[in-house]
């Protein structure tokens, strides 16, 4: 089986293999946040860069090819993504403590992976106004980091197109496809999976806040679990 090298490993490829598709199967954790294995990949985050034969490229859209020599976990890589997450905290307003997403939260998971320990950056503060119209999910804009897993999961896997990217630079924002702009107004049912994918706490589900206690939660360590 023909195979490419990352972080100095052997990894098997398949036909039609990204990158970051074929380390995954193989027991690599590729860092990723805009990426999903349910909907295409978007390539918008570029946490999951690693640089191929010596240029960086998107490990989620970049095909795997037999011989390739990929570095994912280098010193310099790992500053970059840092420099990458810390910027994505400042752009909106991330306090974990404060979000029934801790735990769960693929930002918060990423940021402490990448030894992530304080904001960096002057923070934004931007003040966007939480959506609650919708019977059964809130829309906290103030944690979007515009991945658009929402977009594309109501799109190709609900058929609705609820959700949309629109403005410019920092003004870039989700869109809500409702004649008020609101989610209470939208297509969105709580059995969609766009109400479900967000890797943050952006998108969620109301009445199910801390069903899962924090100790139980996906991205939990040792000493959280107690
Ligand atoms: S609401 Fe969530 S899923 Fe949608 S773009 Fe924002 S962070 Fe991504
Ligand atoms: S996961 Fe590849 S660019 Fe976001």
């Amino acid at each position: 089986m023909s195979s490419f090298s990352f972080d100095g490993q052997p990894v098997p490829l398949q036909p039609g293999d990204t990158i970051l598709q074929a380390a995954q199967r193989a027991g690599h954790e590729v860092p990723h946040l805009c990426w999903h294995p349910e909907v295409s990949a978007s390539a918008s985050c570029r946490v999951c860069t690693v640089r191929v034969d010596g240029r960086p490229a998107a490990a989620c859209t970049t095909a795997a090819a037999a011989g390739q020599r990929v570095e994912c976990h280098t010193a310099d890589l790992r500053a970059q993504r840092l420099h990458l997450l810390q910027m994505l905290f400042v752009e909106g307003n991330h306090f974990c403590p404060g979000c029934e997403k801790s735990g769960h939260c693929l930002l918060q998971h990423q940021a402490e992976r990448a030894g992530m320990t304080d904001l960096h950056y002057e923070t934004l503060n931007p003040e966007r106004p939480v959506d609650a119209s919708h019977p059964d999910v809130l829309f906290e804009p103030n944690r979007c980091i515009l991945c658009q897993l929402c977009v594309r999961a109501s799109d190709e896997l609900d058929g609705k197109q609820v959700f949309a990217i629109g403005g410019h630079g920092i003004a870039t924002h989700l869109l809500i496809n409702s004649a008020s702009g609101r989610l209470g107004d939208s297509a969105l049912a709580v059995t969609d999976r766009a109400a479900h994918i967000c890797p943050v706490g952006a998108l969620l589900p109301k009445r199910v806040g801390f069903a899962v206690p924090i100790g139980q939660r996906t991205f939990d360590d040792a000493e959280t679990r107690g």
